[in-house]
């Protein structure tokens, strides 16, 4: 049932429930929030107890499918963090990281403090490190001792960056945004969980892929992808997008990172170039050729 490098129209929970054997190395989550956002078939509108369940169902169904070493990460609102950590608990997910992330260009607020953040659940099956791919030199940023205090005792190769992740959201006069989808992952924080989480060659599988944002990323880094959507709008859609990015179709892009480019003594890269989006399309280790911006 899961087809390669693919995206299926319909719900996940019964498509994944066909799905006979684990299947994924990593899934991405990132549900609609339950807070009213306008999709074109979606209600996300639910009350508490349906919305609970479904978010249980969706999560055991995931689970079912991710191999014993597999990584899931889940994204979700503060409304819902704390469902989210009780369920994973019920169904024996074992918690790695909750991961912060931190955004620019939330919405103004007038009587409270501006949200600009959303939670990022990295959980796996297993309990052993050992088993799980942690590919930590693929994301490794600069340390405070290279970039502040010149100091001599720094690691040459950068440290693992903390739990509270900032990236900017996909404003809509960004390059990237796709303008058809209401809310759309930065390829940045998809590019990071896929590159620490999976090899290339790895089955990346996302239930809500809504844009294609975790599909773009993982062909870019040379993973198998499997999708689904509820929306036959959006997936006609992002099968566009994705073809259009390897193709190296795409507006210059302002999204990829590549934190040890931007180490001192090393020349950052000027933009994403027409070949490098097939060039990344084949299995590779390195990371794309890209512009680095930091937040
Ligand atoms: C928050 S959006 C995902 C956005 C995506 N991460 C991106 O970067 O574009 C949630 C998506 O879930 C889809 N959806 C809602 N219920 C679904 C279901 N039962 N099965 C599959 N997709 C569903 C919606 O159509 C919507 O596109």
């Amino acid at each position: 049932m899961i087809k390669r490098n693919e995206i299926i129209q319909g719900d996940c929970i019964e498509i994944l429930g066909k799905v006979t054997e684990p299947a994924a190395d990593l899934i991405f989550a990132d549900p609609p929030f339950n807070i009213g956002y306008k999709y074109d078939v979606y209600e996300d509108r639910k009350a508490y107890d349906e919305y609970y369940q479904w978010t249980h169902d969706w999560m055991a169904a995931c689970q079912k499918i991710l191999k014993p070493n597999g990584s899931f990460w889940v994204a979700i609102g503060d409304d819902y963090a704390a469902e989210v950590r009780v369920i994973a608990r019920k169904l024996g997910l074992n918690l790695r990281n909750w991961v912060i992330w931190h955004y620019t260009f939330g919405q103004a607020t007038k009587n409270k403090f501006a949200r600009s953040h959303t939670h990022l659940f990295y959980f796996t099956n297993t309990t052993n490190p050992k088993a799980i791919t942690f590919n930590d030199m693929e994301i490794r940023v600069p340390s405070a001792r290279q970039t502040t205090y010149a100091d001599k005792r720094a690691n040459p190769k950068g440290k693992i960056p903390d739990d509270v992740w900032s990236f900017s959201r996909v404003c809509g006069t960004f390059n990237e945004r796709v303008k058809w989808h209401p809310c759309q992952m930065p390829q940045r924080v998809l590019e990071r969980i896929i590159k620490v989480s999976s090899n290339p060659g790895d089955m990346v599988i996302d239930p809500f892929s809504g844009s294609g944002t975790t599909m773009v990323a993982a062909a870019m880094l040379g993973r198998e992808y499997f999708g689904t959507d509820l929306s036959e709008d959006y997936v006609a859609k992002s099968k566009i997008r994705i073809a259009d990015t390897l193709a190296g179709r795409c507006k210059k892009t302002d999204i990829s990172e590549n934190p040890v480019a931007k180490r001192p003594g090393r020349k950052v890269g000027g933009g994403r170039k027409k070949s490098v989006a097939a060039k990344s399309a084949k299995p590779s280790n390195s990371a794309p050729d890209t512009a680095v911006l930091f937040d």
